[in-house]
């Protein structure tokens, strides 16, 4: 599959750079006078209740623990475009690196498409517009077009299905799907980043 061969070594390539990026700038000389003088990048982020100036596309980039689902949306012009709007608000919920590398498939990949196409599903040009199409799915599934978003409140996400989250032992849960919000990462003017500890279902979304 030349779609999937191609992006996790690109992604992977970036993240390591990333890494290599952040503890450079962070240890810059083993100084304790230079130290405290570097906050890290994410902890700029928010003003909680929202800045007035900082949106969403300026921080969805600032958490490592979120940067390959960040990657996904930058593919995806009609989506950075809203993160980029100060008019309108969204909620962002971002699985968390780790639940994506953990998937059983790829985000770009439906099952629907290897029932009718085989294993060849994702080659040649249309394989990758029909992987493009899914992975904007999958963005689009984990973008809610509100905020701020109230508990119980049920919407619908920019892929179509519904959702809405409820409280649990003093954390949040995304449904359908039990999904573990495991903090809320930015707020900023148009809207709020939440890391989630798991995907949701894209398939039928
Ligand atoms: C957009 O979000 C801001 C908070 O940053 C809020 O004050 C405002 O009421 C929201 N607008 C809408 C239409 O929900």
């Amino acid at each position: 599959m030349r779609y999937t061969s191609l992006i996790y070594p690109i992604l992977t390539i970036s993240l390591a750079s990333t890494a290599y990026a952040r503890n450079k700038q962070q240890h810059p000389i083993n100084s304790p006078l230079l130290t405290p003088a570097m906050p890290p990048p994410s902890s700029s982020t928010s003003t909680p209740g929202g800045d007035s100036t900082v949106i969403l596309s300026d921080v969805l980039g600032n958490d490592r623990s979120i940067n390959i689902f960040a990657g996904f949306t930058r593919d995806f012009a009609p989506i950075s475009k809203r993160f980029e709007d100060s008019s309108l608000n969204t909620t962002i919920l971002a699985p968390i690196n780790s639940a994506i590398m953990g998937l059983p498939r790829k985000p770009w990949e439906d099952l629907e498409d290897y029932d009718k196409l085989g294993a060849e599903a994702y080659e040649g040009g249309d394989g990758q517009d029909r992987a493009q199409r899914n992975l904007r799915r999958f963005v689009e599934a984990h973008v809610v077009p509100a905020s701020p978003w109230k508990e119980g409140e049920k919407l619908k996400t920019l892929a179509g299905g519904e959702i809405w989250w409820e409280s649990r032992d003093g954390g949040k849960v995304i449904q359908p799907g039990n999904i573990e919000v495991s903090s809320i990462a930015s707020k900023v003017h148009n809207g709020e980043v939440w890391i989630l500890k798991g995907v949701r279902n894209y398939a039928s979304q």
